[in-house]
């Protein structure tokens, strides 16, 4: 799978900020690292942060093809986000945090406080909808209707967006999901 077409349209402002607030972006639950390896070939600096250590291997693997400089931008942090009373965002910074296909709630809080007062936060993920064209279908996992714009409404709402897409390019398969880009105060 690609990079999101959302990184690519805020990739100019995700390198102004990165470079501004001399603060890396946290791509949280990484997975392949597709977003967080096109913002480090657009020289931009990020943490690589997933539960899953073989995953970040493969990362570290993808970046072989990046010059050496870019591979300098590359910080991997191999964390279980959901250990029950642990904050593992608290005490961080970044200049914005990207998140793509995965929730947990408590993490929300964790987020915002870590993204730096004029940072950004750019997530997208599956709302309750999902359930009815497939996987995942816990509503621990699933968006509630409006739900982002909520979370962010304190923040200056760049782009917001909640209803079903393609799934795919090579069948009709489809995909409900939010998006919200949006900068905190500062
Ligand atoms: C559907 S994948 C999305 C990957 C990537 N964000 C993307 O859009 O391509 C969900 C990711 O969440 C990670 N994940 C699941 N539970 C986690 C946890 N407790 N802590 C950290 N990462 C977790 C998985 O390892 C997986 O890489």
């Amino acid at each position: 799978m690609s990079h999101s077409p959302l990184i690519e349209k805020y990739l100019t402002q995700l390198q102004a900020l990165a470079l501004s607030k001399q603060a890396p972006i946290l791509d949280l639950a990484c997975g392949s690292g597709r977003n967080g390896l096109f913002l480090i070939a657009n020289d931009t600096p990020v943490m690589l942060a997933d539960i899953n250590s073989e995953a970040l291997e493969r990362v570290k693997q993808s970046l072989n093809s990046l010059t050496a400089e870019q591979q300098k931008l590359a910080q991997y942090w191999q964390e279980d986000f959901e250990q029950v009373g642990t904050t593992p965002l608290q005490g961080k910074s970044f200049s914005a945090v990207i998140v793509f296909r995965y929730l947990h709630r408590p993490l929300f809080d964790q987020i915002k406080t870590a993204i730096k007062p004029g940072g950004m936060i750019i997530y997208e993920t599956f709302t309750e909808q999902q359930a009815q064209f497939g996987r995942p279908k816990h509503p621990d996992y699933l968006l509630r209707s409006g739900e982002l714009v909520e979370l962010f409404s304190d923040w200056k709402i760049l782009h917001s967006f909640d209803g079903v897409v393609s799934a795919s390019t090579n069948d009709d398969s489809k995909q409900a999901i939010a998006q919200i880009v949006a900068i905190k105060p500062d």
